[in-house]
């Protein structure tokens, strides 16, 4: 069974991260959306909320699992024995930080690789944080977040 790992810290998951995910799906037959976390970044909602949010997202595709990660995504790989990270990859800028991301994880477990999807040409501008600043200014997001996630976003 070809089984990847899609690591993010999506909060929230976008519509953008949902395209990377169904053509990854084409080619691998289970893949794991990992909530991960980036030190850098504030998150809005906690990581056990954006699981539920993508569990509640995906729960018609049996084929995509969702959990979450405090540490290094390589030794969540190497415990689950999974060798391959799917990513996708804006023209915003995205390449350079992608590239060596991509080789210090391979550094760190040779075992695995990164497979990069050109993120899909509605969605290439998108990003969490975009989101969140549009619904914070009162403007609709629901053409840049699935139903669910948006739900959510109310909430809050
Ligand atoms: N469509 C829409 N938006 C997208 C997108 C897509 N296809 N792909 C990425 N984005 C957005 C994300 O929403 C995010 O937006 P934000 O910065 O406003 O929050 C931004 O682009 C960056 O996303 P991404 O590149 O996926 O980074 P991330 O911060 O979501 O995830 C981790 C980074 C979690 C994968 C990385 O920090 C990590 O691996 N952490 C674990 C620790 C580790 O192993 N570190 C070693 C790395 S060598």
């Amino acid at each position: 069974m070809k089984t990847a790992i899609y690591p993010g810290t999506f909060d929230p998951f976008t519509l953008g991260h949902d395209d990377i995910l169904k053509r990854a799906l084409r080619v691998f037959d289970e893949i794991t959306v990992l909530v991960a976390v980036s030190p850098a970044k504030k998150a809005l909602f906690s990581k056990d909320q954006r699981v539920e949010m993508i569990q509640e997202h995906l729960k018609d595709e049996p084929r995509a699992k969702v959990d979450s990660w405090n540490g290094l995504i390589v030794e969540y790989a190497k415990k689950h024995q999974i060798n391959a990270i799917v990513r996708g990859l804006r023209p915003t800028g995205d390449f350079e930080m992608e590239f060596q991301m991509a080789s210090m994880n391979n550094n760190l477990y040779s075992e695995i690789d990164t497979f990069f999807l050109p993120t899909g040409g509605k969605h290439y501008f998108v990003s969490s944080s975009l989101v969140k600043e549009l619904y914070k200014y009162g403007r609709n997001v629901e053409d840049f977040v699935p139903p669910a996630i948006l739900s959510q976003l109310t909430n809050k």
